[in-house]
């Protein structure tokens, strides 16, 4: 038997008989102790005889026939384990999907590995989907991305192995120590941004940028988690399903995502990444509501308070940005991932954002433009006939015919 498999089994076998009562944790580690330092000892071809289950037999913790009995169900559980991984433990679950920690026995790592529900099976388009952009997901390589390693079927379940990440969620954070100050909340952005830029490039969009999908290191690197992971139903449908859990209402969903648009693009992710930079200077979501539909209306026509009314200590600048970013119309966001870098970088000199200007601006000419049209048309309008010049051009024509008619019957009469 090869050495990963051997050591899946163990695990699953010493996990058993601990939740059995056959043995105590201690025993079954010091039978892995033994197994550890006989293993040292032999070469690899004598490594018959050294498995967990004939230790704790040979050491006298359980009987064969005890071993026999949990046989069945080691192997009901092995069935059920993604090959090439051992799994760890429970990391979390969302609204899709449960996610663990995982050993990936080859490279001797640990990962994190999403597992989708055996429903999406059954949906050949959701599955054809997960897996286009599970390739376009592992060409994307940036350091503020979670990594993606691999997509596979066990079992008749979908999962998707990434890079594991030790650490905590900006969701726990604002759960747990409530809102970000400006320096530490734009630190984070940036990085995320960065990501971003790198994923549009490349002509990704995540579609679901939010707290619980930026995950904070150890050492205070933010990476964007699942990056390319498909959407087995609509964005509309997903943010609705996601009602009832925590934080789970769509508080970072774009307009044109509610609207069911089939042509969503990078701005969509500028919008939720503005609503996530609001919920971490204020301490709460732009937008909330009785419920999630409550909430897509807001999105489709509120305006959010500006985030320096809520908190006066933080900057004009970081107001205007999350103003440009969260503009309904997406042709009055950011043009570009990269200009919306250059103003989050310019407030964190303590500049101006200037891109957000020039869309202040823009805006404001254009309403400028559509106001002059519309008062130039009420002048039109308004006028007295005397005061257009046409009115005197015909009056004046009119005279010299009549003129020259009088002159022409004068002169035959005199004749
Ligand atoms: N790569 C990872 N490394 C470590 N932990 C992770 C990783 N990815 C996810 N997690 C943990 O697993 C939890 C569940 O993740 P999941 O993506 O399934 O749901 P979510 O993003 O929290 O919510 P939703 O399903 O609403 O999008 C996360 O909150 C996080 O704590
Ligand atoms: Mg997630």
């Amino acid at each position: 038997m090869a050495e990963n498999q051997q050591s899946s089994l163990d695990s699953l076998l010493g996990k058993l008989v601990i939740e059995r009562g056959l043995a105590t944790s201690d025993e079954v580690q010091d039978a892995y102790a033994l197994q550890k330092q006989r293993l040292d000892r032999s070469d690899l071809e004598n490594l018959a005889g050294q498995s967990l289950a004939d230790l704790l037999v040979e050491t006298g913790v359980v009987t064969r026939a005890q071993i026999e009995r949990i046989r069945p169900e080691i192997e009901e559980r092995q069935r059920r384990q993604i090959p090439g991984y051992q799994l760890i433990e429970r990391l979390g679950a969302g609204a899709m999907a449960t996610v663990y920690k995982a050993k990936q026995l080859s490279l001797d790592r640990m990962v994190a590995i999403k597992v989708l529900p055996r429903k999406y099976t059954q949906r050949p388009e959701f599955v054809e989907r997960f897996y286009e952009e599970g390739k376009s997901a592992a060409k994307l390589n940036h350091p503020n991305i979670v990594g993606a390693i691999e997509v596979g079927e066990a079992a008749e379940t979908h999962y998707f192995v990434m890079e594991y990440v030790e650490g905590k969620t900006v969701f726990d954070d604002i759960t747990h120590r409530g809102r970000y100050s400006e320096p530490e909340a734009l630190d984070i952005i940036v990085q995320i941004t960065k990501a971003l830029d790198h994923a549009h490039q490349k002509g990704l969009i995540h579609r679901d940028v939010k707290p619980k999908n930026i995950m904070i290191t150890q050492d205070g690197v933010a990476k964007l988690a699942d990056m390319g992971l498909a959407r087995a139903i609509s964005d509309r449908e997903a943010a609705e399903q996601e009602a009832g859990k925590a934080f789970g209402t769509p508080y970072y969903i774009s307009p044109e995502q509610i609207r069911g648009e089939i042509d969503v693009d990078f701005r969509a992710d500028i919008y939720s990444l503005g609503c996530t930079l609001y919920h971490m200077v204020t301490g709460r979501v732009p937008f909330d509501g009785p419920n999630p539909s409550a909430v897509m209306q807001m999105h489709l026509k509120n305006q959010p308070k500006p985030v320096d009314h809520i908190h006066p200590e933080l900057s004009s600048g970081l107001a205007e940005v999350i103003e440009v970013c969260m503009a309904k119309e997406r042709n009055k966001r950011y043009a570009s991932t990269a200009e919306l870098l250059d103003d989050l970088q310019a407030i964190q000199r303590g500049e101006p954002p200037m891109q957000a200007r020039k869309m202040f601006d823009l805006a404001q000419l254009t309403s400028l433009e559509s106001s002059e049209t519309k008062q130039l048309k009420i002048i039109d309008s308004e006028l007295p006939v005397t005061a257009n010049p046409l009115f005197w051009l015909m009056i004046g024509g009119w005279s010299v015919s009549v003129l020259l008619l009088l002159l022409i019957v004068i002169l035959t009469l005199t004749r």
